[in-house]
């Protein structure tokens, strides 16, 4: 079939979303609609299927090595330490049951952040007998200097990992990774990211930032769909991690017992000591289309640019909210800043953040209301232009 070219796409530029019915879509740090790009990439590959079967298969192979590829130029990663997952639970549950734990290793996590970099851990402390520690998120925001004395003082205590979010999903604070990789480094601590709230829109880049482990889902910042997401293992690392979660395909030379004939059905081939150990079965291959597309977008707008875009379009929006009475929880300086702006309601106001969400999104400004914050997510398709229109509904919703 032949399809119709599509537009380029273009910082503020919505025609490749064409379903989309919101008049302002201010929810890409909850899920994100899929341009046409993806749109026509699963349906090509979904068309695929339905015509050639089990024929069809042998390029979804190539496509998972084009997309790891292109995964690994958006994290500034050598190929070989990028793995596809499920989702941000399956990354972090991933290294929590591989990594060679000794009974009583520290793990600090920190208080504030989403339970997806908490429960593995968890799980993994009654395991393996690790101790768990904690530091507040929100102090690194509020007084960084008393949060860098408390992380130099709980570093000192002996910490093997510290797990922490690139952007926290409430605050939309960018957590001070640098700083904190580099003092974990120093005390012998390795150092693992959850970027499903940044990665594709906030630069980030593994080598400098002194990321060890990484994960991140699909459906928010890079575009992506449900159930899909990328796994980065620095390579060095990789060999030492106990392949607890393989399975068949986690081999090298998986594949060749059902294409070479009869002798090739082993189980001893080893383990591959890459990050992709992780792709243990059948993967979600459609989710994996979805993804080369959205990765492709955001790799040829750059993220930089994405990222200043959305900054400039946060920039009007805190503005307004605050002149409204807003308590915007956004950080003052631009590196605390992702493209997330949190605010709290006006005080003594009659609305909660719940319900001025909902009112918002009967008028078509469409946000997210995590942990009683009302966020705001714009991402490159939004343009600068919506904001006086965002804030005349605000209005709207206030005065009711
Ligand atoms: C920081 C953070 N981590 C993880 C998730 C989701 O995890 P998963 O991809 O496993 O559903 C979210 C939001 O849904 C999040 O905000």
């Amino acid at each position: 079939m032949n399809e119709a070219p599509l537009a380029a796409p273009s910082l503020g530029d919505r025609s490749l979303f064409p379903s989309l019915t919101a008049r302002a879509y201010l929810a890409h740090a909850a899920i994100s609609p899929p341009s046409l790009l993806v749109e026509r990439a699963v349906t090509q590959a979904f068309g695929a299927y339905a015509a050639r079967g089990a024929l069809a298969f042998g390029a979804t192979v190539e496509q998972r090595g084009r997309l790891r590829a292109s995964l690994a130029a958006l994290l500034g990663a050598d190929v070989a330490g990028v793995g596809l997952v499920p989702n941000t639970s399956a990354g972090v549950t991933d290294v929590a049951l591989c990594l060679p734990w000794r009974e009583g290793d520290r793990v600090l996590l920190f208080e504030g952040e989403f339970p997806a970099n908490v429960t593995a851990w968890q799980r993994a402390a009654e395991l393996f007998a690790l101790e768990l520690l904690w530091l507040p998120a929100d102090l690194f925001r509020t007084d960084p200097t008393r949060a860098f004395e408390a992380l130099a003082h709980t570093l000192s205590k002996g910490v093997r990992l510290v797990a922490l979010s690139q952007v926290q999903f409430q605050t939309g604070f960018r957590m001070p990774l640098r700083e904190i990789a580099a003092r974990a480094h120093a005390q012998g601590a390795e150092v693992f990211v959850d970027a499903i709230q940044g990665l594709g829109a906030v630069p980030l880049d593994v080598a400098l930032d002194g990321v060890d482990y990484l994960t991140s889902g699909s459906h928010k910042w890079l575009m992506g769909t449900e159930g899909c997401g990328v796994l980065y293992v620095r390579p060095e690392l990789a060999p030492a991690l106990r392949p607890h979660v393989a399975g068949w395909l986690s081999h090298e030379d998986a594949f060749r017992f059902l294409v070479e004939g009869p002798g090739h059905l082993r189980y001893d081939r080893p383990v591959r000591k890459r990050a992709d150990l992780v792709e243990g079965g059948t993967p979600n291959t459609l989710g994996c289309y979805a993804l080369e597309a959205s990765v492709g977008v955001l790799l040829s707008l750059g993220v930089d640019r994405i990222y200043a875009h959305a900054n400039g379009y946060l920039d009007a929006l805190e503005a307004g909210l605050v002149a409204r009475g807003f308590e915007s929880l956004r950080a003052k300086r631009p590196e605390g800043r992702s493209c997330i702006l949190g605010v709290r309601p006006p005080a003594g106001g009659r609305h909660s953040a719940p319900t001025l969400q909902r009112a918002l999104g009967e008028r078509g400004v469409v946000t997210s209301v995590p942990d009683g914050v009302l966020r705001f997510a714009p991402h490159w398709p939004n343009d600068p232009r919506e904001v006086p229109d965002v804030l005349s509904v605000v209005d709207a919703v206030l005065a009711t």
